[in-house]
């Protein structure tokens, strides 16, 4: 990959690193990669695997349940986002203004986890478009990656964006465990449908969700963890770094990481 300048100045002026790609063999890369240390711990493709669900987020156990009985694990793209738009399994569908499906082209490689839709969201059906987004786009442009469904980009090179939640929490309060719970299998079919080669959690909701941990970001980050034998990469949420600018420089660490495993599942990197 290489650096435009536009792109390496705002890197620059983000107080981020530049991220380089697979370095050849016997050339030390001067980028952050995956460590061989953490690539060698785990099981599957030597990746770290996380704890086994546990009980922390109790009503998240009743969405198989809700899963199977609503048929959504059969449901094509189309099927999926009708019955997105017209569920109102909890309450958060009185307050809407629409249902946030997600957005990106159905091949993208990546696939990107936030939270809930926020005010701007709701009003245009589409994740990620106020300020926290342009900063999602941002980064992701800086990786070469876009949430573009048209355009003549390669799989690798998109990126496919979801909500924990599709509908809006009133006051953009927190999602709670049981609108959590009837969400969630709408997010596992999504996950089913688009098969992505890597998944980047962002924020806490998106990791109690995908890994049924309640362990802090900061812990959780810097390491490979797997959902349904998918890489998946924590990194804080980026309304979260729009408010802690010092831990930028940690989050584009986790792209990095992110980045390297993308590759790697690609057959593209080391
Ligand atoms: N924050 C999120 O987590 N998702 C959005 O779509 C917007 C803000």
């Amino acid at each position: 990959m290489s650096w435009s300048e536009r792109q390496q100045g705002m890197l620059r002026a983000m107080g981020l690193r530049l991220w380089s790609p697979p370095a050849a063999p016997g050339v030390t890369p001067h980028s952050p990669r995956v460590p061989p240390a953490q690539l060698a711990a785990a099981p599957q493709a030597g990746l770290a695997v996380p704890p086994p669900p546990a009980p922390l987020v109790p009503a998240l156990g009743r969405a198989q349940v809700a899963r199977a009985a609503s048929g959504v694990g059969q449901m094509d793209w189309p099927a999926l986002r009708e019955a997105v738009a017209s569920c109102r399994a909890c309450t958060l569908c009185d307050s809407r203004k629409q249902t946030v499906f997600g957005v990106g082209h159905p091949q993208a490689h990546w696939l990107v986890v936030g939270e809930a839709p926020g005010e701007q969201e709701d009003q245009t059906g589409e994740p990620f478009v106020g300020p926290a987004g342009q900063l999602l786009d941002r980064m992701l442009a800086a990786l070469q990656l876009s949430r573009a469904t048209d355009g003549p980009a390669p799989p690798e090179q998109r990126v496919y964006i979801v909500n924990t939640l599709k509908c809006r929490p009133p006051r953009n309060r927190n999602p709670q465990p049981e609108e959590l719970a009837q969400c969630e299998p709408f997010l596992v079919r999504q996950i089913e449908l688009l098969q992505p080669r890597l998944i980047l959690a962002m924020g806490r909701f998106a990791v109690q969700s995908l890994l049924r941990t309640d362990e802090a970001i900061g812990r959780l980050r810097g390491r490979v963890h797997q959902y349904q034998g998918v890489p998946l990469v924590v990194t804080y949420h980026p309304a979260y770094l729009l408010r802690n600018l010092a831990d930028k420089a940690r989050a584009w660490d986790d792209l990095c990481l992110a980045a390297s495993v993308a590759e790697r599942e690609d057959g593209s990197g080391p």
